[in-house]
């Protein structure tokens, strides 16, 4: 019989979000909460004031996707939760009230893998990719390159050696003076910038592999940063590093395809929604002849859609549903 709708929720970080997912009829409702404004006057997530807010929030949320997708709880398939990784204590609010409505309801409990979803998350659109795939995975907390060939058959070709993608936009939009949260602030502050201006290194694209590493970039604006004493001027560094980011990761893409042999590249998580990045890969997939697939801009960063599909996915599959303690992990290899 086909796989009942799953109900998905996500609080692993700064975001509380969850929606129904259905095999048949795709997406059939998503809500999210975003908590930037209660983290800003802290420059960063506050951990503790991240778990008060998700349990504040999650369930007005839960009740209003369930309602919107017409689904009675009792007929859901199953309810998936993100177990990790991320923050503990978020992490833990989801676990809690997905493992509570799976208790009450009788349903299949369905840990996620974060970034699984976000790697899953293209699928949720209408043009979506066939197996095997290359996915890019850029987010605030990884820098993957994935040999995808089907859900759960996965083959990590490259990471990062040290701060993740979004994480060194972050950091150098902190150096910037930028407010959180910073990866978003800094593309916009680089629109109006001259990207070749400043010369930044391509970490690590001198040498064979598919790792990365982007400490060393930040270190680079760093230093720069006297050289650009006007906004202008922090326009060009913002512009610069922008390039520097998104030529590594745009030639090591081409190098995962080129090992793979696929021909179909994903680009997913938090930095697959920046512009400059959808442009650089776009003109490549154009010239080298690749598919090129990102989710919407929205389901690029964190949401619950992506945490309903993934869920599903597994449901589908007759896989990973979970017995014993409620299962959490901040960490998740
Ligand atoms: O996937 P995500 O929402 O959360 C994590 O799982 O980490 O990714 C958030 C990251 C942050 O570092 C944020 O600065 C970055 O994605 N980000 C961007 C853009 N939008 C979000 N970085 C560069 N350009 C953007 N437009
Ligand atoms: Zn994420």
């Amino acid at each position: 019989p086909p796989e009942r709708p799953v109900l998905g929720i996500e609080t692993s970080c700064d975001e509380t979000a969850c929606a129904v997912y259905d095999g048949e009829r795709g997406l059939l409702a998503h809500r999210l909460h975003s908590q930037i404004r209660l983290h800003a006057e802290y420059g960063g997530v506050v951990p503790e004031l991240a778990s008060r807010d998700h349990v504040a929030r999650i369930h007005e949320l839960v009740r209003q996707v369930l309602a919107e997708s017409g689904v009675p709880a009792a007929e859901l398939g199953g309810v998936a939760y993100t177990a990790g990784p991320g923050l503990i204590g978020a992490l833990m609010v989801g676990a809690s009230v997905a493992a509570g409505l799976a208790t009450a309801l009788d349903l299949p409990l369905i840990p996620v893998h974060h970034m699984e979803a976000h790697l899953l998350a293209p699928m949720l659109e209408e043009r979506r990719p066939t197996f095997p795939f290359v996915a890019l995975l850029v987010s605030g907390g990884h820098t993957l390159l994935v040999a995808v060939r089907g859900v759960g058959d996965y083959e990590l070709l490259g990471e990062s050696l040290d701060d993740a993608v979004g994480e060194a936009f972050d950091k150098t939009a902190k150096l910037l003076g930028l407010p959180y949260p910073g990866g978003p602030e800094l593309a916009r502050l680089a629109e109006a910038g001259n990207g070749s201006r400043f010369k930044f290194p391509r970490p690590m694209t001198d040498r064979p592999g598919l790792d990365f590493s982007f400490s060393g970039l930040k270190t680079a604006v760093l230093t720069t940063l006297p050289q650009a004493p006007e906004a202008a001027d922090r326009a060009d560094l913002a512009a610069s590093f922008q390039e520097a980011v998104t030529d590594t990761l745009a030639i090591k893409c081409r190098r995962a395809l080129d090992a793979t042999g696929y021909t179909q590249l994903v680009v997913a998580g938090g930095v697959g929604a920046n512009l400059r990045l959808r442009e650089k890969l776009g003109a490549l997939a154009q010239q080298q002849g690749f598919e090129l697939f990102f989710p919407r801009q929205a389901f690029c960063t964190d949401n619950g859609a992506m945490i309903a599909y993934a869920g599903w996915a597994r449901r589908a599959q007759g896989r990973a549903t979970h017995a014993g303690p409620l299962f959490t992990t901040p960490r998740w290899p």
